[in-house]
């Protein structure tokens, strides 16, 4: 996948809270807009100081004309930080970073079913606008959203908007289907052998949830593309700090990920 890599003074445009904690930031950054495909992700310098030291990696959301999109959490310093930034500031930014979701010719003619576990959504509306501008409007685009609690699912009216079905998942219940988004794909796109039509799932969060997908794919003989979430240290492949074991060897999250084919790990 072709990349033009920048290092750049973007603009931070807005930082706006959007739930409890959940944080969505538009930054000016004409050239990573122009270059990035939906699962890459930029690495953002939070502060102007020398601490923290080391940047955050995060996923593109969006991308609207030269404007770049984020979606993140508050959880730590970083990320605290960065949430503290006004509109006006210039934000050192990287990108874009990694491997995003591949969509080939072949691919594009299957049915899409998104998988997101909790900020997993943030990559994925990208994907999902990328694959409505590729395919047909009318057809069918199925996300499913799983989180611990309904105060965690985000961004269900973004997708709606983009004509997808969405399907929501807690494991308290207090949001459509009460337990994992595993057993909730399961559950509606694999109900019996036979009936299946050729799909590719799309899914984006936490390793379990990554690793069962991965299993059912293998079972039930669907592709599957997954985006690995894994600490980065460097975020541009010089470490090794994100290596994870595949097929072919260890291989960087940062570099030939984020985005594997599932078949390809070995968890
Ligand atoms: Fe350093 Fe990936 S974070 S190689």
């Amino acid at each position: 996948m072709a990349n033009r890599i920048v290092q750049t003074k973007a603009k931070l445009l807005k930082n706006i809270e959007v739930a409890n904690n959940y944080y969505k930031i538009l930054v000016s950054c004409p050239q990573v807009a122009k270059a990035a495909e939906p699962g890459q992700f930029v690495n953002i310098k939070v502060s102007e100081g020398l601490q923290p030291l080391l940047r955050r990696p995060l996923g593109i959301h969006g991308v609207r004309g030269q404007t770049i999109e984020i979606l993140y959490e508050s959880v730590g310093k970083g990320t605290e930080l960065l949430s503290k930034r006004r509109p006006g500031e210039y934000l050192d930014v990287v990108g874009p970073l990694g491997n995003g979701f591949g969509l080939s010719l072949t691919t594009r003619q299957l049915w899409p079913i998104l998988v997101a576990g909790g900020m997993g959504v943030a990559p994925l509306t990208f994907l999902a606008e990328k694959l409505r501008e590729i395919r047909n409007p009318k057809s069918e685009i199925r996300i499913l959203i799983g989180a611990k609690t309904k105060s965690q699912i985000l961004c269900v009216e973004e997708f709606r908007k983009l004509g997808c079905e969405v399907k929501i998942a807690t494991d308290d219940g207090s949001k459509g289907y009460k337990g994992k988004v595993t057993d909730l794909l399961k559950n509606l796109f694999f109900p019996a052998a036979g009936d299946r039509r050729p799909a590719t799932i799309y899914a984006c969060g936490p390793r379990l949830m990554l690793k069962e997908i991965s299993r059912l794919s293998l079972q039930y003989k669907i592709a599957a593309q997954i985006s690995l979430e894994e600490h980065m240290a460097c975020g541009i492949g010089a470490c090794l700090g994100c290596a994870v074991n595949t097929k072919d060897g260890y291989k960087r999250v940062c570099k030939e990920g984020p985005v594997f084919e599932a078949k390809e790990i070995i968890w």
